[in-house]
């Protein structure tokens, strides 16, 4: 294994983007590989037993790509299935779980809303995460239907804007202060978000504490890119490429694949 191996990311589709976008920016020297699940997305309807398929046959993928460390950029996933591919493979893996801890930490009204799919809302992961924040009110709201939106390139519908108020009111009508983002998709949606929410209330959401965890992980492991070369960033889908190169303004090489 190299130093120079790349860093595996996957998502079950663009979302997990937001992530990298982290992990480069804090860390621009590492290869990466990222893999956009697209065709199969939403993961969020799965059950367990497909999301650990799919999270093993993603890993698959990047693990023949010599992939040093992987990093699980869905919370669907994670809160599903990484126990079990730290179980079946010897590479590091890191996941990205709702912050609800920040969040829980800050709020002054003693209630906070987490907007999440129903795969992570439902898996025991979450609700073993929930129990330690006992004095905290939780709301807890499923996302249905915005992965997909995102997935089709309608962040800025009438549609998503719709979708969004009728998730977000309730909340705001119980007092929340801090809303969670519990999606990697999610922090797309956050322009949109903001017309909504008043400005007292705080996004949340994880991508910067991976990327400080990706970094983390690499150091202890010895596994930091140390050269000067130009790094590459490689993104591969399984479906249409035009909205994925779009979030990513264009910038990066995209491959159409099927996976
Ligand atoms: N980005 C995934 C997550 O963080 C979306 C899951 C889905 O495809 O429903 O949960």
């Amino acid at each position: 294994m190299s130093n120079k191996n790349p860093i595996g990311l996957f998502d079950s589709g663009i979302g997990g983007t937001s992530i990298w976008k982290e992990i480069h920016s804090l860390l621009p020297f590492e290869n990466t590989i990222y893999l956009a699940d697209s065709k199969n997305a939403p993961y969020g309807v799965k059950s367990k037993e497909e999301i650990i398929e799919l999270s093993i046959k993603n890993t698959e993928f990047l693990l023949n790509k010599n992939c040093k460390l992987i990093v699980v950029a869905c919370n669907t996933a994670t809160t599903n299935a990484i126990k079990e591919l730290r179980n079946k493979y010897t590479v590091p893996f890191i996941g990205i779980e709702p912050a609800i801890k920040p969040a829980a930490n800050k709020t002054s009204t003693h209630t906070i809303g987490i907007l999440a799919t129903k795969g992570t809302l439902n898996s025991e992961l979450f609700h073993k995460n929930v129990e330690n924040f006992s004095g905290v009110k939780i709301i807890e709201q499923i996302g249905h239907g915005l992965v997909q939106l995102i997935e089709n390139g309608d962040i800025n519908s009438d549609e998503m804007t719709l979708l969004l108020e009728s998730y977000i009111k309730p909340m705001l009508e119980q007092n929340i202060d801090h809303l969670v983002l519990g999606c990697s998709h999610y922090p797309y949606l956050i322009p949109q978000i903001k017309k909504i929410i008043p400005p007292y209330v705080k996004i949340i959401d994880s991508g910067e504490a991976v990327a400080k965890q990706t970094e983390y992980i690499l150091n202890k492991y010895n596994l930091n890119n140390n050269s000067t070369e130009k790094s590459y960033q490689h993104f591969y889908t399984n479906s249409d490429s035009k909205v994925l190169k779009g979030i990513l303004n264009n910038n990066y090489s995209v491959f159409e694949k099927d996976f």
